[in-house]
């Protein structure tokens, strides 16, 4: 019975699998050197934990299960829920603010498309404990300076940034409930995916008032914050959260990736627990879905039984990363290593064949990676399995050997060199891989 791979799920050969150490070894790069530390959690927590704060769309999409206790778990479908949980549980203990990142492995039940799959690595980058939107600038400036290391340029990708906080006053000035503005957001979030009619029959579903309807047509289509402040009139918050997003744009330019930036009013993100500054990363054709998504979210962490203190950050999953790197040519096999062959041993005669061995292994316990043939083979047949390989160099073992002579082949240039034995093994640990 042949049983097939699940459907929106990947099988990492070698060279996916190389692929995806290239991005996540990236990721951790830019993490550590913004400052950011490594952390993980479970991948399933009580069901719960997605059903509380992440919102209906994240909540239908669960895999879940009932333990053999009968408790009800879920596969995490984000990791932002369990960062709460744990910084929570330390909130004394951890000095602050904390900055930490993480690379989980995260399941969600979407339909399959481009882009989108049931199971895939997120970046997350996140700030604790810091009011000051420069920790808004900070995350964005992150995403953008990893996508920047790919050698993605500003005219591949945008970020595009809004505040929550603002359009909740223009919503509520345009007579939205406060009541309804969750079910709203969820809505205004899917626009861009959606056909205008069903996106307009939704949205009648939440706001069956035509006048209110129209005015947060009105709203929407703002195109700067320059017209939102001269065409409506803010309250106190909807001023401070315009003065918010002002000042992470020009952060964002004092950081120097100024070009990177656009405002859009439409990014409003489909998790319910946002609060403040808000952005996505797309490319700039929008031929594909968000490459990454993020903002501050003011309440997660009393919402889970801690202290009210506020966070901000993002999730930047690998597939749509993927699909950009290679249409813009910026991931190409020679980048993508799965394994370096230091040495292949070869032989000249089968009478030489544990001396191979034995110098294969004394290679390896001084750190290098050294091959061999399995079989008895030609020493033609050697150096092709050695090329098959991409081994730098092949030891020939022959009959100098007794001499304590071997010959090293340059796979590369094709040289090749005669020298003693003890001479090779001195020059072993300086060529340690990956020293
Ligand atoms: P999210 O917008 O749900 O946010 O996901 C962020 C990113 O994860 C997306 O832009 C996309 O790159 C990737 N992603 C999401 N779903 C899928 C999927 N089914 N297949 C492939 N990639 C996917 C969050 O998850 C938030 N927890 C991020 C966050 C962290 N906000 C603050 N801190």
């Amino acid at each position: 019975m042949k049983i097939p791979a699940v459907k929106g799920t990947r099988d990492f050969y070698p060279p996916q699998m190389a692929v995806r150490n290239f991005i996540i070894d990236g990721w951790k790069k830019t993490s550590l050197r913004n400052g950011f530390e490594e952390y993980d959690g479970p991948i399933f927590e009580h069901l719960k934990m997605y059903q509380i704060k992440s919102g209906d769309e994240i909540a239908s999409q669960l895999f879940s299960f009932t333990d053999r206790g009968g408790r009800e778990m879920a596969i995490r479908p984000e990791i932002t829920p369990t960062l709460a949980r744990m910084v929570n549980q330390q909130i004394n203990a951890l000095p602050r603010p904390i900055k930490w990142f993480s690379v989980p492995r995260l399941c969600r039940a979407e339909r399959p498309q481009k882009g989108r799959l049931r199971e895939f690595f997120q970046w997350n980058i996140d700030i604790i404990d810091v009011e000051d939107v420069l920790a808004d600038a900070e995350v964005i400036f992150t995403a953008i300076d990893y996508l920047r290391s790919t050698g993605l340029t500003a005219e591949d990708i945008v970020v595009r940034i809004s505040s929550r906080r603002m359009l909740a006053a223009l919503l509520k000035s345009a007579g939205v409930a406060a009541d309804q503005l969750d079910g709203v957001y969820a809505v205004l979030d899917k626009k861009a995916k959606l056909p205008d009619d069903t996106f307009e029959a939704m949205l009648k579903e939440r706001l069956a008032d035509n006048a209110v309807r129209r005015r947060v047509g009105e709203v929407m289509s703002a195109s700067t914050i320059e017209a939102i402040q001269k065409t409506t009139h803010l309250d106190a918050d909807g001023a401070a959260a315009v003065g918010e997003l002002r000042r992470v744009f020009d952060l964002l330019q004092l950081m120097g990736v100024g070009d990177f930036i656009t405002f859009d009013i439409g990014v409003v993100r489909g998790l319910a627990y946002y609060t403040g500054i808000v952005f996505e990363v797309y490319d700039r054709a929008s031929s594909l879905r968000a490459i990454c998504g993020g903002g501050r979210y003011d309440n997660l962490l009393r919402d889970f039984g801690g202290p009210a203190i506020t966070a901000t950050g993002f999730g930047m999953g690998d597939a749509v990363l993927e699909i950009l790197l290679r249409e813009k040519g910026l991931l190409t096999d020679a980048m993508l290593t799965t394994r370096t062959v230091d040495y292949f041993i070869a032989t000249v005669a089968d009478e030489f064949r544990d001396q191979a061995i034995e110098l294969a292994f004394q290679i390896r316990r001084a750190g290098a990676c050294a091959e061999f043939s399995y079989k008895s083979a030609s020493l033609k047949k050697q150096l092709k399995q050695a090329q098959t390989l991409d081994a730098r160099l092949t030891v020939i073992i022959g009959e100098e050997f007794r001499d304590n002579r071997l010959i090293v082949k340059n796979m590369a240039t094709g040289d090749q060199q005669s020298m003693p034995v003890e001479e090779f093994m001195k020059a072993l640990p300086e060529q340690r891989q990956g020293a």
